[in-house]
């Protein structure tokens, strides 16, 4: 999710919820051809977090081809499309969910993520990519260096997948995911909602259900998604819903205990959690040239949120700039 399932927060999650599978922030797919080298730091992650899917997104087909292969040596173990995203900038560009109204472009965009996943069995890198700078091309050659022997080899080829709402201006999943399914995605992932209702209502589960029903005689799989409130309810639905899995989103925020099977301890206070998500939030970026502790308090936010007097702790958190402001804080407020 753009903005917050950086590596910090998914190392988080993933240590204390231990979800499934875990995806990046979506990317751009012509920031990454157009040489914008600080859009690797949306795929820096580290061992704890596998399985772990890059997600993308963008209108061009061969900037898909070539980050798909840059994604391979980087060691991912799928790439997602994104073919959801309501935002104005992305849609309005035609990528995101406006690619529901672009069928033939979409199936493109699918085919050609495929390509450069095979492009990288077949033995090319990103140093042989065009649209690949020379910068770009380095780095990520030293990441694939320091990752583990396992993905070191070509053997891999991973997923290529699809997350997507039920419509553009209407329900209509079905039928869309009739197109999809031409070009065989190994997941289809449906957001209940359509791009025109954005994140208002609610998702609409039995519009997710007929298209489930569609997918269902394929070999790709169906994920639900849109207003999964924890573990026990993602399987509730599951099972409703006849779907292969759910996608929990907003209610991690703050919460990383929301994947825990029902009955399964918190392994940490809450708030030393959020500590602990602090420093390596400031371990991983604090070097950076235009370091900012901004959306970290964004975190800190939510990690108070169901406290009794959040308001009054959340006004003293969005002045922190540092793990020990954020430490005097909790403290004062007796959370540690
Ligand atoms: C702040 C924010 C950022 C998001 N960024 C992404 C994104 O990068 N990629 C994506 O597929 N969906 C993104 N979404 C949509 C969510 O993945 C999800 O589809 C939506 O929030 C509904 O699920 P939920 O009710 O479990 O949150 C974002 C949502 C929010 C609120």
């Amino acid at each position: 999710m753009d903005g917050v399932t950086d590596h910090p927060y998914r190392y988080i999650q993933k240590k204390y919820g231990n979800p499934d599978v875990v995806y990046t922030e979506f990317t751009s797919v012509e920031g990454v051809c157009h040489g914008a080298d600080r859009l690797l730091q949306d795929f820096l992650f580290d061992e704890t977090q596998r399985p772990i899917v890059a997600q993308i997104y963008g209108t061009t087909p061969q900037f898909f081809r070539e980050t798909a292969t840059l994604l391979c040596q980087l060691g991912f173990d799928g790439i997602d499309i994104n073919m959801g995203c309501p935002a104005k900038n992305v849609a309005h560009s035609g990528a995101g969910a406006a690619l529901i109204t672009t069928p033939d472009l979409a199936k493109t965009i699918v085919t050609q993520t495929k390509a450069g996943v095979t492009d990288w069995a077949e033995g090319k890198s990103a140093i042989n990519c065009s649209h690949i700078s020379e910068t770009i091309a380095k780095e990520v050659q030293k990441r694939h260096t320091a990752l583990p022997a396992e993905y070191q080899s070509r053997n891999q080829v991973i997923p290529v997948s699809v997350k997507t709402r039920i419509g553009y201006d209407k329900p209509m999943a079905a039928e869309w995911v009739q197109h999809l399914l031409e070009v065989e995605p190994a997941v289809i992932a449906l957001h209940g909602r359509t791009l025109k209702q954005q994140y208002s209502g609610l998702a609409d589960w039995d519009e997710i259900a007929r298209a489930a029903e569609v997918i269902k005689h394929t070999n790709t799989l169906v994920f639900g998604n849109g207003d999964t409130k924890n573990r026990n309810h993602a399987v509730e639905l599951s099972q409703k819903y006849n779907i292969d899995g759910v996608l929990i989103g907003r209610s991690s925020f703050g919460n990383p205990y929301v994947f825990l099977p029902e009955g399964e301890r918190p392994k940490k206070n809450i708030f030393q959690v959020a500590l602990e998500h602090t420093q390596l939030y400031q371990d991983t970026y604090a070097h950076h040239e235009r370091y900012s502790f901004l959306p970290m308090r964004k975190h800190l936010g939510w990690y108070v949120r169901s406290i009794p007097n959040a308001k009054e702790v959340r006004r003293q958190l969005f002045q922190t700039n540092t793990t020990d402001d954020v430490k005097h804080v909790f403290l004062a407020y007796n959370l540690l």
